[in-house]
C-alpha cells in the first residue's frame, strides 16, 4: 500500500517534472528572436512601410542593429522576457545635429510580435514584426544602362508648366478627393483662367504590382482612369509621379525595370505629366555621375515617346550632375535645380535668389526647375509669398501651386493670378533672366528680355529692413529718351526721362516693374 503510493507520488513528480521540462524546452524555442526580421506597418491605403532589424537574443537581452538602405544603426538597449520585446535606437540627424529616439515595445503572438515604435514628440505607430531574410533589405540587382543618345524634342511646355502640385500641402494625404476638389477649385478660383493647367498628383498614389506587372493605384485611388476623365473634363490635363528606382521617395512602388510598362499604363490612363523622382535609384546608380543619371533619366524617356501620348516630362534628381546640361538630351522638359522646397523665407530665398547663373540653360520646352510654389501654405509673409512670385516668374520657372486651392485667402489669389507677373514667366522668348547686382548683395537686381521689346525689373530686398534699392537704366541695358515703366504689383504707370530707377523695397519684398522705351 505505502509502496504504491510512494510509486505513485514517484510517478506523478516525474510526470510534472518532463511537462515542466517539455514546456520550458518549448518556450525557451519558441522565444529565441535570434535572426533577422521586417517591421511592417500598414500605412492606411494597402501599402506596408518596411524596416528591417538583425537581431541577437542572450537569454533575456537583445542586442542588434536596424537597417535602412545603406545605414545601419546599433540599439541602444533591448530586453526580452515574457514575452514582451523592448528595444531602443538613437539616431543623429539635422544640421547643428539633433538626436531622435525611437523606442519598440512589442507582444509576442505566435511566431510574430505585435510591435509599436514611439519616436520622441510624435504619435505611436503600430505594425507587425515578422522573420525575414537579409536579401529583403538589399536593392534589386543592378540592370544594364543604355548607350546615350539624343532623344527628339517632344514639342510639350513651350512655355513653363502652370499647374498644382499634392505634394507640399497634403504629401502622403493625397487622395482622389482631395484631386478633384483641387481640380474643381483650379475652375471656380480662376486659377485656371490665370494659365494653371496641369494638376499633378505626387508620391503616394502607388499600389502593388499585378500578376502581370502593371502598376496598380492604392486604396486612396480607386480608379485612375476616372479620375483622369474628370480632371480632363473641367479642361485641365492631369501629372502622376514615379522613381527610377524600386522604390519612391516616400517608399512606394517605383519604376526600376518597368519603365516601358509603366509609361504605357500611364499613357493609358491618360496621364499628361510625369515627375521622375531619383530617391532610390541611388541605391543602385550613382547618382553623382552624370553619365549614369542621364542614362537613367533617357530610359523613361524613350519609354514616354514610345508611349504615343504626349506625356511631360519633369527630372527631380535635385539638380545633380548639371542636369540643366543633358536634361532635354533625355526628353527633359524640366529639370529640378535644387533639394526639396520648403514653407519659409530662408528656403525659399536660398533657393530663388542662386538661379541665376544657370539660367542660360532654359529654352522654350526645357526648363530649369527650382521647385514648386509654397505661395498660399501659411509659413511666409504676403511680400514674401510675392518675392516668391515675382522670382520664380523672372526664372521663367514652372509655377505649380502647392496649397489648398478650395480655400484661397484674397491677397493669395491676387499673388498667384497677378497676370501681369504671370505674363513675363509665360513670355514665349523663355530667354534666360540676368542678375545686375553682386552675387553676395542683399539688394538684388535682376533683368529679364520679353518678347515684345521690353523688359522686366525686379528690385528685390533680402534685408531684415527697408531698403532704397537704385539701378541705372544703361546697367539694365535700357535705352531711351522717355521711358514708360509699368508696375507689376501696383498696375499702375509712370513715365521716366532720368537715367535710373530708384524705388524703397520693403523687407522682404520686390518692386516688379516692365519698362518700355516710348
Ligand atoms: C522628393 C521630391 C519632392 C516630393 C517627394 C515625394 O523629396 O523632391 O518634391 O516629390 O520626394 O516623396
Amino acid at each position: 500500500m505505502q509502496s504504491s503510493k510512494a510509486s505513485r507520488r514517484l510517478f506523478l513528480t516525474a510526470a510534472i517534472a518532463s511537462v515542466l521540462l517539455l514546456l520550458t524546452l518549448h518556450s525557451s524555442a519558441q522565444t529565441d528572436l535570434t535572426g533577422f526580421w521586417v517591421f511592417r506597418v500598414p500605412t492606411g491605403d494597402g501599402n506596408f512601410r518596411e524596416s528591417f532589424f538583425d537581431l541577437k537574443q542572450d537569454a533575456t537581452k537583445i542586442s542588434g542593429k536596424s537597417i535602412q538602405g545603406t545605414r545601419e544603426t546599433p540599439f541602444t538597449d533591448g530586453t526580452f522576457a515574457d514575452g514582451k520585446l523592448h528595444f531602443v535606437l538613437s539616431f543623429n540627424f539635422g544640421n547643428p545635429p539633433q538626436t531622435r529616439t525611437v523606442t519598440y515595445d512589442g507582444v509576442l503572438d505566435g511566431s510574430k510580435i505585435s510591435l509599436t515604435s514611439q519616436t520622441t514628440g510624435r504619435d505611436p505607430v503600430k505594425g507587425i514584426l515578422e522573420r525575414s531574410r537579409p536579401e529583403a533589405a538589399l536593392p534589386p540587382a543592378r540592370l544594364p544602362l543604355p548607350d546615350l543618345h539624343d532623344i527628339p524634342d517632344n514639342g510639350l511646355a513651350r512655355t513653363p508648366p502652370m499647374g498644382w502640385n499634392s505634394w507640399n500641402k497634403f504629401a502622403g494625404k493625397v487622395d482622389d478627393a482631395s484631386v478633384r476638389g483641387m481640380a474643381d477649385a483650379m475652375v471656380s478660383s480662376g486659377m485656371k483662367a490665370a494659365g494653371y493647367i496641369y494638376i499633378n498628383i505626387d508620391d503616394t498614389w502607388e499600389g502593388p504590382r499585378d500578376a502581370n506587372g502593371n502598376i496598380t493605384s492604392n486604396l486612396k485611388f480607386p480608379d485612375m482612369k476616372a479620375l483622369a476623365d474628370y480632371v480632363h473634363s473641367k479642361g485641365l490635363k492631369i501629372g502622376i509621379y514615379s522613381s527610377p528606382g524600386p522604390k519612391t521617395c516616400a517608399g512606394y512602388e517605383g519604376s526600376y525595370g518597368h519603365e516601358d510598362q509603366d509609361a504605357k499604363t500611364f499613357a493609358a490612363w491618360g496621364i499628361d505629366y510625369l515627375k521622375y523622382d531619383w530617391c532610390s535609384a541611388e541605391r543602385i546608380y550613382t547618382g553623382y555621375v552624370p553619365a549614369e543619371l542621364q542614362a537613367v533619366y533617357q530610359k523613361m524617356g524613350d519609354a514616354l515617346r514610345k508611349s504615343g501620348r504626349p506625356i511631360v516630362y519633369s527630372l527631380c534628381e535635385y539638380g545633380r550632375g548639371d542636369v540643366w546640361k543633358w536634361g532635354s538630351k533625355v526628353g527633359g522638359n524640366l529639370w529640378r535645380t535644387t533639394g526639396d522646397i520648403s514653407d519659409n523665407w530662408r528656403s525659399m530665398s536660398n533657393i530663388g535668389f542662386r538661379q541665376f547663373d544657370i539660367s542660360q540653360f532654359i529654352v522654350p520646352g526645357h526648363w530649369n526647375d527650382p521647385d514648386m510654389l509654397e505661395i498660399g501654405n501659411g509659413g511666409m509673409t504676403s511680400d514674401e509669398y510675392r518675392v516668391h512670385m515675382s522670382l520664380w516668374s523672372m526664372l521663367a520657372a514652372p509655377l505649380l501651386a502647392g496649397n489648398d486651392l478650395r480655400s484661397l485667402p484674397d491677397d493669395i489669389k491676387e499673388t498667384l493670378t497677378n497676370g501681369e507677373v504671370i505674363a513675363v514667366d509665360q513670355d514665349p522668348d523663355g530667354k534666360p533672366v540676368q542678375r545686375i547686382s553682386d552675387p553676395e548683395a542683399m539688394s538684388v537686381v535682376i533683368v529679364h528680355p520679353l518678347h515684345d521689346g521690353s523688359k522686366a525689373v525686379g528690385l528685390f530686398n533680402r534685408a531684415d529692413t527697408p531698403q532704397t534699392i537704385t539701378a541705372t537704366w544703361a546697367s539694365l541695358g535700357i535705352t531711351g529718351k522717355k521711358l514708360r515703366i509699368r508696375d507689376l504689383w501696383k498696375h499702375v504707370d509712370t513715365d521716366s526721362t532720368a537715367d535710373s530707377y530708384s524705388a524703397v523695397v520693403p523687407s522682404h519684398g520686390v518692386v516688379l516693374i516692365k519698362v518700355k522705351s516710348e
